[in-house]
C-alpha cells in the first residue's frame, strides 16, 4: 500500500525538542521512496543541524527566506510549495501555529504556508509543545481555526511525559503514525461516503470454562482490508475476533489514532449480531467477510472445567455435540435488495481452490469472492489470491503483502459497484 512512492513531500521543522523525531520521519519517508525537501526554522537548527536532514533527505536544507545559498533560488518560498504533493510541518510549535493561523509570512515556513494552493497541496500539521502552551486558550483557538481551513489536517499531539519534566498533552505523535497519516492523505478517496463493514480474525466457541473451538486466523488480512478501506476514504467498521495483532500494540494504537471503528467479539453469534446491525437503512455499503468463522459450536457450554472422563455431566470431552452457527455472509447476502450491501466473501481452501471458490460464490449468492490457499493466506504478512466474480471473471493476482492485496480487492469491488 505504498501511496508515498515518488511523492514530493515538503517537510518543515520548527524549533522544539521533538525535532529529533522529524529525523526519523524523514528517514521513514525516504524508505517509502518519497522525495523529501526539508526546510527548517532558525530555532529548529538549534536542536538538529541542517546537515543531518541533508544527509538523510539527500537534498540541501533551506532555512532562510532571503539569500538562501543552499537552493540558489531567490523565490524558494514560492517554488517549493508549488512543486510538492504534501506539505508537512512536524513538529509545529505554538509560535508556528500562531503565525500561520494569522497569515504571517515573515520567515520561510510561514511564507510557504501562505503561498501554497490548498487545492493542490494539503498541509499536515503535527503540533508539539509544553502541555500548558498546548492547552492555552490562544493555542486552542489557533488550532481550531486552522483545523477548519481548506486542505489542512492536524496530527493532534499525544499525552505523556514531556522533555520539560511535566506530564500532559503536547508530545509529537510518533513518526510512524505521522507516516501513516501522510500516506492516508495521499491515497485516492475512491470509497468516500461509502460505509465498509469488515469481519476479521478467528471466532472462539466455548466448550467449558477453559477450552474452546477456534482456528489459526491471525486477523492480518482483515485488518489490512480495514486499513485500506480507511485510506481510500471509507467509513470503516471492523468487527473482529481473535487476532495475533492484539500482541502488537502498534496496530491497535494505529487503528485508534486513525479513528477506525473496531468492535471485538468472541463467538460467531456475537459477530453475526454486530454485523447485522449495520445493514438496516438503504445507503452505499460494502461488506467484506474475511473472518474465519467457526461453522459449529458446542450445543452446551458449561461454566467449569470438564474432566477427562467425567460422565456425571451430560457433556464430556469425549463426545462434544455441536450445533451449526449462523452463516454471517450468506445471511447478509440474503437481505432484501434495499438493505443488502455489496458482499465480498473469502474462501480459504487446502485444495481445489477454483472449484470450491466458485461453489461458494454461487451458494452464498455474492458478487465477488477472494480465494486463497490455507498455506498462502493463514498467518503471514503476504498472501496469494484469486478473485472470482459473478460474471465468471477470474483474476489471479501476483503474490504480495496483505496490505497491497487489500487495496486491489477494494478497487475491484468498487469497480464492480460502479459498473453494475
Ligand atoms: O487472518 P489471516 O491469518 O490473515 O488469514 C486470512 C484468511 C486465510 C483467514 C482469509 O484470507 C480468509 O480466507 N478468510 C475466510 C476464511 C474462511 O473461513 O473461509 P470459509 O471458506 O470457511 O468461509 C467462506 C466465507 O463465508 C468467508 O467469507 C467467511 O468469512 C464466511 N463465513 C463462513 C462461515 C460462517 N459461519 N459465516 C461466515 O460469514
Amino acid at each position: 500500500m505504498n501511496f508515498l512512492a515518488n511523492k514530493k513531500i515538503l517537510l518543515a521543522i520548527t524549533g522544539g525538542i521533538s525535532a529529533y523525531k522529524a529525523v526519523i520521519l524523514c528517514r521513514l519517508l525516504k524508505k517509502a521512496n518519497a522525495h523529501v525537501q526539508v526546510v527548517m526554522s532558525k530555532a529548529a537548527t538549534e536542536f538538529v543541524t541542517p546537515l543531518t536532514f541533508q544527509a538523510i533527505s539527500g537534498n540541501p536544507v533551506l532555512t532562510n527566506i532571503f539569500d538562501d545559498s543552499a537552493s540558489n533560488d531567490a523565490m524558494a518560498h514560492i517554488h517549493l510549495v508549488r512543486d510538492c504533493d504534501l506539505f508537512v510541518i512536524a513538529p509545529a510549535t505554538a509560535d508556528c501555529l500562531a503565525k500561520i493561523a494569522h497569515g504571517f509570512a515573515d520567515d520561510l515556513i510561514s511564507a510557504l504556508v501562505l503561498a501554497r494552493n490548498p487545492q493542490k497541496c494539503p498541509l499536515l500539521l503535527a503540533p508539539a509543545m509544553n502541555n500548558q502552551m498546548w492547552e492555552n486558550q490562544i493555542t486552542q483557538e489557533n488550532i481550531a481555526k486552522l483545523a477548519t481551513q481548506n486542505g489542512v489536517k492536524i496530527s493532534y499531539p499525544a499525552a505523556g511525559s514531556q522533555a520539560c519534566g511535566e506530564i500532559g498533552v503536547g508530545r509529537l505523535v510518533e513518526p510512524e503514525f505521522i507516516l501513516e497519516e501522510i500516506a492516508m492523505t495521499l491515497a485516492p478517496k475512491i470509497l468516500a461516503n461509502q460505509k465498509v463493514v469488515i469481519t476479521a480474525g478467528s471466532t472462539f466457541e466455548r466448550i467449558d470454562s477453559v477450552r474452546g473451538i477456534t482456528n489459526l486466523s491471525s486477523g492480518k488480512m482483515g485488518f489490512a482490508i480495514a486499513k485500506a478501506a480507511k485510506f481510500l476514504g471509507g467509513d470503516v467498521c471492523l468487527i473482529h475476533g481473535g487476532t495475533q495483532l492484539e500482541n502488537q500494540q502498534f496496530t491497535f494504537a494505529l487503528f485508534d489514532y486513525l479513528q477506525i471503528q473496531r468492535i471485538k467479539i468472541q463467538t460467531a453469534e456475537q459477530m453475526y449480531n454486530e454485523v447485522m446491525q449495520n445493514f438496516h437503512e438503504n445507503s452505499q455499503k460494502i461488506f467484506v467477510s474475511v473472518a474465519a468463522v467457526a461453522d459449529y459450536r458446542p450445543s452446551k457450554v458449561v461454566d467449569f472445567k470438564l474432566k477427562k472422563n467425567n460422565f456425571k455431566h451430560s457433556q464430556n470431552l469425549n463426545a462434544i455435540s455441536l450445533i451449526e452457527n449462523p452463516d454471517i455472509l450468506a445471511s447478509v447476502a440474503a437481505l432484501p435488495e434495499n438493505q443488502r450491501p455489496f458482499c465480498v466473501g473469502f474462501a480459504a481452501e487446502s485444495e481445489n481452490l477454483h472449484e470450491y471458490a466458485k461453489q461458494k460464490l454461487t451458494k452464498k449468492n455474492i458478487p465477488l469472492l477472494v480465494g486463497n490457499l490455507i498455506q498462502d493466506g493463514f498467518g503471514g504478512e503476504n498472501n496469494k489470491i484469486i478473485l472470482f466474480d459473478k460474471y465468471n471473471n477470474i483474476k489471479e493476482l501476483p503474490p504480495d503483502s496483505k496490505d497491497n492485496l487489500a487495496i486491489e480487492i477494494l478497487k475491484y469491488a468498487k469497480n464492480m459497484l460502479e459498473n453494475k
